[in-house]
């Protein structure tokens, strides 16, 4: 087994590399102090760039927009925190780049190389060389370079961790209500129209949606409320249904039932009305309407969550309460 080693090349010679040229700062201590200071200012406006970084998630409110020349309107704090964390990135890579140009050792080294297996002294060789290596680079004697480069890389994720505050609020126990409650008016979706029992015949499926839906979603923008609170209302005769999940929770054979699929959420309204069977088109979970909403087929773990309904002063379907357990797949279950 040949053992590796490195040596200088004589450049100039047969091996066609032009000849080697010291750098300035290889002759003027100087100019190498001065290459030291400029590596170590990059590090450190790097550090301060990230420190901006987070300070500007804060001081920015999200909705506040600015104009940016060729781009148009744009959120100032994507602009500001997007710009500081790119200085901070580029001042570290530029750093790096000017250390590695005027300090490191600059002359080409040729390695030879026979087996792929390291011998004990191969190893030794190796790590002498990687100490080596550190110290020409300056990393162990130029404390202020390597204190600036460990500042800039420790605060370098901070900002990262700050932006995950983006992902939104925890969702705490808004995932198990909705915004139904007894006396609520029924709505079609997207109309908004009032509905009386006997505008539903027998058979029929009717898409629908809390009457308050439309305001919240104005005052707040697009929430989830709306996602969670659509239903379907089918009807049915009486007779028909064999089991609900309250008692008399239906309204003459009017049974209204959420329309987000507890598998994988999918927005379900194919009806088949002689089966009563609600069909998922997303991976076929079917759903017995006439059964407490039970699963009869397909990937969905858990039944179809039903409205309890009635009926106002006016005539009009209203829900007798919220659902009595959570809409939509049934992840969180499992914590
Ligand atoms: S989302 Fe409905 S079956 Fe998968």
């Amino acid at each position: 087994m040949t053992e590796h080693h490195s040596t200088d090349v004589d450049h100039g010679h047969a091996d066609g590399l032009p000849e080697h040229k010291l750098r300035r700062t290889d002759v003027f201590p100087r100019a190498e102090k001065r290459a030291v200071r400029q590596v170590a200012a990059m590090f450190g406006l790097s550090a301060i760039a990230g420190i901006g970084t987070i300070a500007a998630f804060f001081a920015f409110p999200a909705d506040r927009l600015i104009t940016v020349p060729a781009l148009g309107q744009m959120s100032a704090q994507n602009v500001v925190v997007g710009g500081l964390m790119g200085v901070s990135i580029l001042l570290i890579g530029l750093g790096a780049i000017h250390w590695a140009r005027k300090l490191m050792p600059d002359h080409e080294l040729v390695q030879e190389r026979h087996d792929l297996d390291s011998t004990y002294a191969d190893r030794k060789a190796a790590i002498d060389e990687f100490w080596s290596g550190a110290e020409a680079s300056g990393f162990i004697n130029r404390k202020i370079i390597r204190r600036s480069l460990l500042g800039a890389m420790a605060l370098f994720p901070l900002p990262i961790i700050v932006l995950f505050k983006d992902l939104g609020p925890m969702p705490g126990t808004s995932l198990r209500h909705t915004i139904w409650k007894a006396g609520e008016q029924i709505v079609t979706d997207p109309q908004e129209r009032p509905i009386r029992p006997e505008d539903i015949p027998v058979g029929g499926l009717v898409n629908a949606m809390p009457v308050s839906l439309r305001k919240l979603q104005d005052k707040q923008g697009n929430s989830n409320e709306g996602v969670k609170s659509v239903i379907v209302l089918v009807r049915m005769r009486p007779d028909e249904i064999v089991a609900q999940q309250g008692k008399n929770w239906d309204y003459q054979g009017i049974v209204a039932y959420s329309k987000v699929c507890t598998h994988l959420g999918c927005p379900i309204s194919l009806y088949e009305h002689r089966t009563h069977h609600l069909l998922c088109p997303c991976h076929q979970s079917t759903f017995d309407l006439a059964d407490a909403g039970k699963v009869v087929f397909g990937p969905a773990a858990r039944r179809m969550p039903q409205l309890p309904i009635t009926v106002d002063a006016d005539g009009y379907l209203v829900a007798a309460a919220d659902f009595a357990e959570p809409v939509g797949p049934s992840f969180w279950e499992l914590g």
